[in-house]
């Protein structure tokens, strides 16, 4: 067995995991705030246009900035002619390597970095060399943008063209296998699953190929940059403020004190919002020309510069014993990562634990291709990864005549089915038979193709899909208590809409015994107390990890400064509590002090604490990830091949659910990011040249409005006992397992099997 040594050394951890010390989480049993439908807290200022987003700011004496794509893949620039641009109304700046700053460029650290100098181990206009198509290698700064989008036009480039790797399947010969993808292994070998595979009494072994995906948030990437002598000062739309002003600070050869960056509102990230080479360019770009510059991506500049998730092609064979129990999982395959690149696409991670098996073999190849790196991209791997294995099991149902419901239970695990560690709290089986219930799953004809309404047939489909639970090392906060009973929180987090500024108020309330108004937080700043990136569906847990800190220190300096007249005087840390509005004492309730007469006995205006997260040892002791059971409806036209979803739902397992109004709205768009996967999203690359040939929402299709159906969503609702308050991450859920639910129901429907995404009418013809 193949494992990742630091589970093996997590094995003897003591079972004290949360921080604090002892589990679980006492907020678990009592929540106020917690558990409420409350509407987002800054939704009104988002409603009503007082929402400052980044390129809506304007800086005292600010220029705009156009870039210039190369339109060639590889090579070297032969003649560069600014002329024109420079002699264009309104240009401040023509930047091109011959004048841009030179940088520091650090080696990328290995594995998963959004925040690597633009997103790669490649040099951001250091030289003439064009490593991908459409890398930028010019930037215009004029008074106006419409300055300076007509000057960029007027730059001429010649290349010296040279040969770039641009086919998958030609760059399997080079393919590598990198050590290892984020903690786990990249190799498993288990039980020989090949020769148990060959020997099944049922079997299906195919390939299933999905295509690339582009970024398309609704706010497009932007950001403005401005030195003061040598401190810098960017507003910029990002997933990570400190980790941008750090990896900036490097680049620039700065203290981290001397850049700051800010992002109060990000308009939709999901994966793509890290520091990409742009951010770069408009900083060096400021200091050469000596004023405040402000550079916002066109759409198609997004599809040059800033990279999706890979195309894969993956191979999935499942054997069966005749009672239906799995005897081998094979899931092997190659997605692109160039070697200057940093996101994996880490499609067999949830392989790892979706099912029991007799015997695994896990694979996963990288092809180095001359591309612009691609990148995190909402549930990246799962969201790919489920379509192959979710697909081969239903094959594997249809073909041994077994509902599909019945024989993904009959194989689910109880423990993590690799390593043997055990599941901080796993209630599938709950959530796919609450699911099929409400569904009606039971309405379903096992025979493809035998329910029609004129000329649309009918089918059902389900699959499950997964996320990890992660909590992220490194999350501080600051909290001030005042006198009249008010609390500010403060850490440099970051809310891409997902509703985090609210969550964290609810949780700060209860975690301190206040109503929910008595509560301010604050985020998107670097110079506030430091906490990690958005991402990996973490965020939540790893800001209360740090709450809870803040919340036991605040409850130490107040039983110091009650002093001898206070009812909890003499108390003992850790026999006292905040709640009701004060210090309380845990085993009697009638000892019980407020914050207000404790500060104001003390004569303190206000108590300051910080608060840092423990080390996230529980997920390295536990096999931590929430799961899901996706049920969907489908018509598809017998005289066009057009496929309508007209329902879908999704029953997750996904520990406590802080808030029902935020979580069903983030499972819900989660799902429709899956029906896009789905049904339309392809990035069209042309392998002849390199270059994607649908760089817009007009090319590139996404589900609107009349694409999506009611869509529901319901949740099992048990605390997981390992997590702060129970609560595991939701941002990437919903997106797992929706495409195979939908290419399933597709195949009740018309008994077509389609094993390469998008389900476009063309493939049902
Ligand atoms: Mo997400 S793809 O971890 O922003």
């Amino acid at each position: 067995v193949v494992i990742g040594s630091v589970r093996r050394v997590a094995g003897w951890l003591p079972d004290r995991i949360l921080p604090g010390g002892g589990t679980p989480d006492p907020l678990i049993e009592r929540q106020t705030e917690v558990g409420r439908p409350t509407s987002r807290l800054d939704g009104p200022l988002k409603v009503t246009g007082r929402a400052p987003f980044v390129t809506e700011t304007v800086l005292d004496g600010q220029v705009c900035a156009a870039l210039v794509h190369s339109t060639i893949t590889r090579g070297r620039i032969s003649r560069l002619d600014t002329r024109a641009a420079e002699a264009a109304p309104g240009v401040v700046l023509v930047l091109t390597y011959r004048n841009m700053p030179r940088l520091r460029i650090v080696p990328m650290p290995g594995g998963a970095d959004l925040f690597a100098p633009g997103s790669s181990g490649l040099p951001v206009m250091q030289d003439g060399e064009v490593r991908y198509n459409g890398q930028a290698v010019a930037a215009v700064l004029a008074e106006t943008q419409e300055q300076a989008d007509h000057a960029a036009a007027l730059i001429e480039i010649d290349y010296d063209v040279q040969p770039a790797a641009t086919r998958f399947e030609d760059a399997k010969a080079t393919a590598r296998t990198p050590a290892s993808i984020l903690i786990e292994k990249n190799h498993v070998s288990v039980g020989g699953a090949e020769r148990r595979l060959r020997a099944s009494a049922h079997r299906v072994d195919n390939v299933y190929r999905t295509p690339g995906h582009n970024h398309n948030a609704i706010e497009l990437h932007g950001v403005t940059a401005a030195w003061d002598g040598d401190s810098l000062l960017v507003h910029d739309t990002t997933q990570g403020v400190v980790p941008e002003a750090r990896a900036l600070a490097t680049v620039f050869g700065l203290k981290n004190d001397q850049v700051r960056v800010l992002s109060p509102f990000v308009g939709g990230g999901f994966g793509g919002k890290g520091l990409w080479d742009h951010q770069i360019i408009a900083v060096a770009a400021a200091r050469v020309a000596g004023r405040p510059v402000r550079l916002r991506l066109s759409r198609e500049g997004v599809y040059r510069i800033i990279g999706g998730r890979s195309p894969s092609e993956q191979r999935v064979a499942v054997g069966a014993d005749a009672d239906g129990r799995f005897t081998a999982i094979v899931h092997t395959g190659y997605t692109v990562m160039p070697s200057y690149g940093a996101c994996p696409e880490q499609f067999t991670m949830g392989t790892r634990t979706a099912y029991r098996a007799d015997s695994f073999e896990i694979l996963q190849r990288h092809l180095d291709l001359d591309v612009v790196p691609n990148t995190f991209m909402r549930t990246p791997g799962e969201t790919i990864g489920t379509f192959a294995v979710e697909s081969a099991i239903d094959e594997l149902a249809h073909e041994m005549d077994a509902d599909p419901v019945e024989l993904r239970l009959r194989n689910l695990p109880d423990r993590h089915p690799i390593s043997g560690s055990p599941f901080s709290q796993h209630a599938l089986h709950r959530a796919f038979v609450d699911g099929a219930a409400r569904f009606g799953w039971d309405r379903r004809t096992a025979k493809p193709g035998e329910r029609r309404d004129g000329e649309w047939l009918i089918g059902l489909g389900c699959a499950s899909g997964g996320f990890p639970y992660v909590r992220i090392p490194g999350a501080n906060v600051r909290l001030t208590l005042r006198r009249d009973g008010t609390v500010a929180i403060s850490c440099s987090a970051q809310d891409m809409g997902m509703g985090t500024t609210t969550v964290q108020t609810q949780h700060a309330a209860d975690r301190l015994g206040l109503p929910l108004d008595r509560i301010t937080f604050t985020l998107g700043d670097s110079a506030l107390a430091a906490s990690p990136m958005a991402g990996g569906s973490a965020q939540t847990a790893t800001i209360m990890g740090a709450v809870m800190s803040a919340a036991d220190r605040l409850r130490d300096e107040l039983l110091t400064l009650a002093g001898p007249g206070s009812p909890v005087a003499g108390l003992r840390a850790t026999a006292a509590r905040l709640a009701d509005g004060g210090v309380v004492a845990a085993a009697d309730p009638a000892r019980h002090d407020t914050y207000q007469a404790i500060l104001a006995r003390a004569g303190r205006d206000e108590v300051t604490v910080t608060g840092a997260g423990a080390p996230p040892l529980e997920f390295l002791k536990y096999t931590m990830h929430s799961s899901s059971a996706v049920f969907c409806e489908v018509r598809v036209s017998e005289v066009t091949g057009e496929v309508r979803v007209d329902r879908l739902l999704g029953s997750f397992d996904c520990g406590t659910v802080l808030n029902p109004k935020t979580a069903a709205s983030q499972l819900r768009g989660g799902m429709i990011m899956g029906l896009g996967v789905a049904l339309a999203e392809e990035t069209l690359f042309d392998e002849r040249t390199g270059r994607i040939m649908n760089p817009s929402l007009a090319d590139y299709h996404i589900p609107a409005h009349l694409d999506v159906p009611d869509i529901e969503v319901l949740w099992t609702g048990i605390p997981d006992p390992h997590s702060p308050l129970g609560a595991r991450g939701i941002g990437e859920l919903g997106t797992s397992g929706v495409a195979a639910a939908v290419a399933n129901a597709v195949f009740n429907a018309t008994g077509r099997r389609v094993r390469d995404l998008p389900l476009t009418l063309d493939k049902l013809l």
